[in-house]
């Protein structure tokens, strides 16, 4: 999580580095800070949003042309001035800001107080830097080999950007499990976590391996690892625009995000749906098709909302491969005793491709032997670059912490997958292919019919923005989509809910039902349409309060609702696609009204890279 900002060139660094900051805010957001070389070293922090920062920056700003700076999301020591990076050595020689976790810092912390260090923060970053600083002064004049021997000394994990007041214009960074990019302009190097604070400058990047360490000044990138290994880096061209990084006249990037799912939908098959030819074509799979068509058993790993997609996917693999599915949260994947291998495909599924758990849960099923594909939204990130193969879902950078255009574009890559296995394994029809493949189509154009709605659920919001408790219910399809309306309202108004299987109500859920409990019942699948009106006849004969999502002319449903949100109807197997929409936006109607941070919720943060 934290976003690394850092500048060498010829512009003022202070500018560059809090325009940096505020576009990678989205990955945490409790305190920020930098340093700049012009003066000496200047550093200033400040608890709170960027914004603090700015303002202690004032009009005119620190002075000079190469810095660093950090926007943080806390692990280790509460936010606060003092805890915020950069941290520096005993003397002010130096500034480090960081990203990930020492995990060793402790064991670190003791050695160096019994050597006479002290320490001002409780950070594990503070730990790294007074290691650099004694082995520096044990170790001989050379300042980046010291941090090459402090690196090779920590556990744990790390993106890092220093700067050395006698070095002025020359920044060294370095990564182990969090990401870091290097921008290349003319005559200036930016380094970034991510792509955004860069994309305003230069479309070139280098992105950094684990364990390697470049020095950048403002006419030169020179990378190699912690063993002093030279290496020749490629550089990339990003694929991304300035424009796809505002809020073009939205309140807020998640409400724009949520409006671009007609979009979003529609670029991520565009060219893979091949409707004149009745078949699918995926790019990123050519190479290992056979080997996933003649898959054991698909594994689905991710986080979150991600997770929330996985769970779609296997009620569309089963469905339309045919092939059995398992859905695991990355971060347990490791913690069972993996029986993956060999003949088995993992899909690991992650917006950023840069989640740390679903980053472990790749290396280890890689390790094991399976096929590891990656579904990512961000085109170069750390997964897409492991995995064996993958497919991306070109849905554009996602800023609104809660994910929302990444979750419908997910599931539209592995509606996608699942028709174009079922087709290779013989289980599909050409007759319902063709169904299938129109149905997919579609999708666009309903979206927009549901946004266009949007009314309809911001006056259901209205009426239920003070609610402690909200329980949402679906089956089959929608069951993942019941979670996933849970979250969202969870994330960003605070308020308590919960996703169930509809079935799953009466062993336990039900006994919170009374007049005070809005009930979102998900029920725009046909198949399950009786059981889910004796679902609601249930809720309905305790006083509960009903919100049903059921399609035009579902006959039942919306009957027993106090308020019932239509959605234009679609083959079952594609409902999550148009079911999610109105809950993403009654969350947002919900959040709003309550005052809340809707971009950036409270303790959350986009991008989880510590694990
Ligand atoms: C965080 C974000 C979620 C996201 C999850 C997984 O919790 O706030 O919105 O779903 O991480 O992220 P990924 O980038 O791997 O999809």
């Amino acid at each position: 999580m934290c976003g690394i900002a850092g500048y060498t060139g010829w512009r003022n660094a202070s500018e560059v580095i809090i325009k940096g900051l505020q576009r990678l805010e989205y990955r945490g957001y409790d305190s920020a800070g930098m340093a700049v070389t012009g003066n000496g070293l200047e550093i200033l922090k400040s608890a709170g949003k960027v914004v603090a920062l700015t303002e202690r920056n004032g009009k005119q700003g620190l002075a000079g042309t190469a810095g660093i700076g950090h926007t943080r999301w806390a692990t280790h020591g509460e936010p606060s001035d003092i805890n915020a990076h950069p941290h520096t050595d005993s003397h002010g020689n130096f500034a480090i800001v960081h990203n990930g976790i020492i995990e060793n810092y402790n064991a670190i912390k003791q050695d160096l107080e019994r050597k006479g260090h002290t320490f001002r923060s409780e950070t594990d970053t503070e730990v790294l830097a007074h290691l650099i600083e004694e082995m520096h002064a044990t170790g001989g004049s050379d300042f980046t080999r010291a941090v090459r021997q402090a690196l090779s000394q920590v556990e744990g994990t790390y993106g890092i950007a220093i700067i050395h007041k006698d070095q002025p214009d020359r920044i060294i960074a370095a990564r182990k499990g969090s990401p870091l990019l290097i921008g290349i302009g003319e005559d200036e190097y930016f380094i970034a976590s991510d792509a955004s604070p860069v994309v305003e400058y230069t479309q070139k990047v280098i992105y950094l391996e684990d364990e390697e360490v470049a020095v950048v000044s403002k006419d030169d990138c020179h990378v190699s690892t912690l063993k002093e290994l030279e290496q020749s880096k490629e550089v990339y061209e990003l694929a991304m625009s300035l424009e796809q990084i505002e809020k073009g006249g939205y309140p807020h990037f998640m409400l724009k995000e949520i409006y671009e799912q007609s979009e979003t939908i529609a670029d991520c098959m565009r060219g893979r749906v091949i409707a004149s030819e009745n078949r699918i074509q995926l790019g990123g799979l050519a190479d290992v098709l056979d080997r996933l068509v003649n898959a054991r058993r698909i594994v689905i790993a991710g986080c979150g909302t991600s997770w929330h997609a996985g769970l779609v996917g296997e009620y569309l693999f089963e469905y339309l491969a045919k092939v059995p599915v398992e859905v695991e949260y990355a971060s347990e994947f490791r913690y069972r005793e993996q029986l993956i291998g060999p003949g088995d495909v993992l899909i690991v599924i992650s917006q950023s491709g840069e989640t740390a758990d679903t980053l472990a849960a790749l290396r280890e099923a890689k390790k094991r032997g399976a096929l590891v594909l990656g579904i990512c939204n961000v085109v170069g990130s750390t997964i897409a670059r492991e995995t064996d193969a993958g497919v991306y879902t070109h849905a554009g950078p996602e800023i609104g912490v809660a994910s929302t255009k990444a979750f419908t574009a997910q599931v539209t890559v592995l509606a996608m997958m699942a028709l174009l296995l079922g087709q290779q394994r013989n289980i599909i029809s050409d007759e319902l292919m063709k169904v299938l493949i129109s149905e997919l189509l579609s999708l666009p154009e309903k979206v927009s019919a549901v946004l266009e709605n949007a009314s309809g659920v911001e006056h259901v919001a209205r009426l239920f923005t003070y609610s402690s408790n909200v329980l949402y219910l679906g089956r089959s399809y929608n069951f993942p989509v019941a979670l996933e309306g849970a979250l969202k309202l969870k994330e960003i108004s605070y308020i308590h809910a919960e996703g169930y299987p509809a079935a799953e109500m009466k062993h336990g859920p039900i006994a919170l039902i009374d007049e005070y409990m809005p009930v979102v019942v998900i029920a725009a699948t046909h198949h399950t349409n009786d059981k889910m009106i004796s679902n609601i006849e249930e809720i309905k004969a305790r006083k509960g309060r009903i919100i049903t999502i059921s399609t035009n002319g579902q006959s039942g449903v919306g009957q027993l609702a106090e308020f019932n949100i239509t959605v234009p109807p679609v083959h079952d197997c594609f409902t999550p696609l148009i079911t999610v929409i109105p809950l993403q936006l009654l969350s947002y109607y919900i959040a709003v009204n309550r005052n809340c941070d809707v971009d950036q919720p409270r303790n959350l943060a986009k991008s989880v890279t510590v694990e």
